[in-house]
């Protein structure tokens, strides 16, 4: 091994990559094809990653098709360019197969919000409940959940419970809200958000409709109650998509991370779309963990093999059952 790498994998446990100079000439989409060959590699991207990250991926979705793929990939590497439950969630549906995430940093504001054992607590003040759990949580909570949902199939989740049943939801209060006043269900909801998801301005919204009357404006489940009251369509990040290239409209305000921008713009060339306007100075709406992700770093996690993912068996063991659970009712959902 090389003394670079040597310094490089020293500097990993801090920085969460491999901190070493990529050669600028090299094109990089020809090498991470090579590399992608050579190890039976496949690259899983989320829609909120960088543009050419989701045109090298081999799939790109959100975090219910990125789960189905990765249960059923016949890849021998797993290379994950989300954030770390993600990585997370594909290495408890595949644990035999290597999965790497191009920074170990690249982590989640909503999973960070609900701490494994101060939810064992709350759980415990209230064992008669179902507990449901976004996906965008830490493997170890997702061992205390009976099933995990995403924001495409949360309503078919939350329907899937027997009526009489109480249902505990984490950790997402914005999503809960939302799919408390549409099932119209007794949920419990942890307090947590997305960083992302809670800076839209209501104000500049209002006012960036004005210069775009004919604009529709469309929301995920992760926004706050008062910017999903405006919304034309409220949906997960493929429901959002979906529904740009369906909907006649040539105009779109757009609320959720600007990475799906990307391919809202590839499918629909000849159509507009405006990132929503957030609460700050910055015109941006990117998710800072997300987009810790780069091509220079995903070309050295698939060159060197790292930063790697592992658990604990006992992890992978209990976790991946409500995963599972999840898995089953949306296939039988046809989601
Ligand atoms: P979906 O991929 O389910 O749309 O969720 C978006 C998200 O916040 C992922 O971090
Ligand atoms: Fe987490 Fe929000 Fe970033 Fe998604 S957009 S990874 S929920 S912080």
């Amino acid at each position: 091994m090389s003394a670079e790498l040597l310094e490089a994998q020293g500097k990993l446990s801090k920085r969460g990559f491999l901190d070493l100079e990529v050669d600028p000439t090299l094109d990089l989409f020809e090498e991470i094809e090579k590399l992608k060959k050579e190890k039976n590699a496949i690259i899983l991207a989320h829609y909120y990653q960088e543009g050419d990250i989701q045109d090298i991926a081999d799939y790109t979705g959100d975090s219910l098709g990125l789960s189905q793929q990765a249960a059923e990939t016949d890849a021998d590497i797993i290379v994950f360019a989300g954030v770390h439950f993600m990585a997370e969630t594909a290495k408890i549906l595949s644990p035999s197969k290597k999965v790497l995430l191009p920074d170990l940093k690249a982590g989640c504001s909503l999973a960070e919000s609900c701490p494994a054992p101060v939810f064992k607590k709350f759980k415990e003040k209230h064992p008669d409940h179902v507990v449901v759990s976004y996906i965008n949580c830490t493997a170890a909570l997702k061992t205390m959940t009976d099933i995990v949902c995403t924001s495409t199939n949360a309503v078919h989740i939350i329907e899937s419970i027997p009526k009489d049943k109480p249902i505990l939801f984490a950790p997402d209060r914005n999503l809960g809200a939302y799919l408390k006043k549409k099932t119209g269900r007794d949920m419990l909801l942890w307090n947590g958000a997305c960083m992302v998801h809670e800076i839209f301005s209501h104000e500049k919204i209002v006012k960036l409709q004005q210069r775009h009357p004919n604009a529709k404006f469309i929301a995920h489940p992760e926004c706050e109650a008062h910017i999903l009251d405006m919304a034309d369509y409220i949906g997960s990040t493929s429901g959002l998509l979906r529904y740009t290239i369906e909907n006649e409209a040539t105009e779109f305000i757009v609320a959720t991370e600007a990475g799906i921008l990307h391919q809202m713009e590839k499918k629909s060339p000849h159509k507009t779309f405006l990132p929503a306007p957030p609460n700050n100075t910055c015109a941006c709406n990117d998710c800072p963990h997300m987009k810790l992700n780069t091509m220079e770093k995903l070309y050295l996690c698939m060159k060197y093999e790292q930063p790697e993912i592992t658990l604990p068996e006992h992890i992978i063991k209990e976790a991946v059952k409500p995963i599972d659970r999840m898995l089953e009712i949306s296939a039988k959902a046809g989601l």
